[in-house]
């Protein structure tokens, strides 16, 4: 069965979707980090995100592709390992700006369309259920209040600079992240090609108060009354 999670930012999708992979014996795609590497590849170039022509070049030279390690997804440009290098501010913006390129949103659709046809998925994104697969046998559409992601992010910045012994002085205040989230939200939502949307047949989950425990357990169930025909 192929799972698609699909929602805003921050709502917990890959978490949330790791775990039912797992559950479930499913490969997880995490096709956020596809467009992330895309992006990466365009910081590097010194690209800028309104030079259509220099994304459109730049996304025909990429060769991205992922693997599976341990269950955690690897993501390769060009032949290197970039996984540690997507979880970035800059990358995320460059990444929510470059995706709304549809020659960047063909290349990676294909390659995601490919991996799905192979091997049973919990594919998250934008587009998964209205896009990619619009076959799928699960849909859920993931959302929480803006205030709740910006909260959930600030907290992870907070604890990442903490165990990594860094200042949390750079760390952008809790207002500044809200902003940042309902720009990028209006802009996945608003774009031209394959905006976030919620599918006809999605099922909402708003877990906003609601833990992840509690998020992956009405998932499965979902999915095991869906598997059973219900
Ligand atoms: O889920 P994420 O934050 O890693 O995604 C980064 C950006 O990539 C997001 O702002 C929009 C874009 N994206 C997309 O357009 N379609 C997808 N299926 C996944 C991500």
């Amino acid at each position: 069965m192929n799972i698609a999670i699909d929602g805003p930012a921050g709502a917990g999708k890959s978490t949330i979707a790791k775990a039912a992979a797992a559950a479930l014996g499913s490969i997880y795609v995490d096709t956020g980090a596809m467009y992330r590497a895309m992006a990466l590849f365009m910081l590097q170039r010194g690209i800028s995100a309104d030079d259509k022509a220099g994304i459109e070049r730049t996304c025909e030279e990429a060769d991205i592709s992922i693997a599976h390690k341990d269950g955690a997804q690897h993501v390769f440009l060009n032949g290197e390992d970039v996984t540690a290098s997507l979880r970035s501010e800059a990358v995320g913006d460059m990444a929510s700006k470059s995706s709304v390129n549809a020659k960047v949103r063909a290349k990676l659709v294909e390659l995601q369309q490919k991996l799905a046809e192979t091997t049973p998925v919990v594919m998250d994104g934008r587009d998964i259920g209205t896009v990619v697969l619009p076959n799928a046998e699960l849909k859920i559409y993931l959302t929480a209040s803006s205030y709740k992601r910006a909260e959930r992010r600030y907290k992870e910045l907070l604890e990442r600079a903490a165990a990594s012994g860094t200042s949390s002085d750079e760390i952008p205040s809790l207002e500044e992240i809200e902003k940042d989230i309902i720009e990028r939200d209006y802009r996945d939502m608003h774009r031209e090609n394959s905006p976030l949307t919620q599918a006809e047949d999605a099922v909402v989950v708003d877990s906003s108060d609601m833990t992840i425990e509690e998020v992956t357990e009405r998932i499965m169930r979902l999915a095991r009354e869906r598997s059973a025909g219900k």
